[in-house]
């Protein structure tokens, strides 16, 4: 285990990790350092968390690496498929066929805590099966931007493989068989079609997303919860610019834009709760 961590340590740590990807560590939290960060020191050889700190904050080749490692360590990567379920049946009742009545356009969809993959997966089903269920009559054309911080998630994501303990955790046999090939192994990948809508790339939420242009549908979910009340302002501020007129917010269960942000006004359909931009 991590030794001792002073309480000087343990405030420079809260500090450096606030800073670099918004994570609030409350009081009392030194157990989750330690548990997470004591393979790391040991197998860097690192003796203790102010050591850990000056090589982080210095400009020895690996520091950077390091950094990403640590706070990939320290980040909360649970989620699942269909998570909550009434945004998915949000998109395929109220938002979809909204917008397939607006224009033939390309819309885009942004995933922005995208974890494993599942969300951005799930969003992609979600609308192969509006476009199944909704007859030859409809069209909708989505591309998903999928971002995440941690670059070891995104490659999780990127091979679009799961095995069937994560694949339990929300999947119907059906869209199993429906949305997944088998490979050897007791693996499933998600088909092409699925695939194909989706593209991953880096993004901290904490930086500017001007690289990432304009969307029309925004996931936010379960990643505002670890962040201070100004840091959700800011970003939920910076979202309200990332959309185009009319566009859409969803959050996690959880979460709320009262008292942070005023750009969007609530949605509450007979499926659930959801955001649109104020015109
Ligand atoms: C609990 S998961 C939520 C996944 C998914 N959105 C869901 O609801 O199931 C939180 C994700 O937020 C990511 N994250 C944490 N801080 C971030 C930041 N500053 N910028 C971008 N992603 C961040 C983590 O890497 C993690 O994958």
């Amino acid at each position: 285990m991590l030794s001792q961590i002073t309480p000087q340590e343990y405030e420079k740590f809260k500090r450096f990790l606030e800073k670099a990807c918004g994570i609030v560590l409350g009081e009392g939290k030194q157990y989750l350092i330690s548990s997470r960060l004591t393979k790391l020191l040991r197998d860097e050889e690192i003796a203790s968390l102010s050591e850990l700190m000056t090589l982080v904050n210095s400009h020895f080749p690996r520091s950077a690496s390091l950094r990403d490692t640590v706070i990939d360590a320290m980040t909360t990567n649970e989620t699942s498929w269909f998570r909550d379920t009434t945004p998915f049946i949000c998109l395929d009742k109220v938002v979809f066929p909204e917008l397939s009545e607006r224009t033939n356009k390309q819309y885009r969809i942004w995933s922005s805590a995208c974890s494993s993959g599942q969300e951005p997966y799930t969003i992609s089903i979600t609308l192969s099966e509006y476009l199944m269920d909704s007859g030859a009559g409809k069209r909708l054309n989505a591309e998903i931007m999928a971002t995440d911080i941690s670059a070891s998630m995104l490659n999780e994501a990127k091979t679009a493989e799961y095995d069937e303990s994560i694949l339990g955790r929300g999947l119907s046999t059906d869209r199993k068989k429906k949305f997944f090939i088998e490979k050897p192994d007791g693996i499933r990948q998600v088909t092409s079609e699925v695939r194909n809508r989706i593209r991953f790339k880096e993004q901290n939420l904490l930086e500017s997303y001007a690289s990432l242009g304009k969307f029309d549908i925004i996931f936010c979910r379960n990643v505002l919860i670890y962040f201070s009340a100004e840091r959700k302002s800011d970003i939920l501020n910076r979202m309200a610019l990332s959309l185009n007129p009319n566009g859409y917010l969803f959050l996690g269960a959880s979460e709320t834009i009262t008292g942070y942000c005023d750009a969007f006004e609530m949605i509450r359909s007979p499926h659930g709760v959801f955001y649109r931009l104020k015109s």
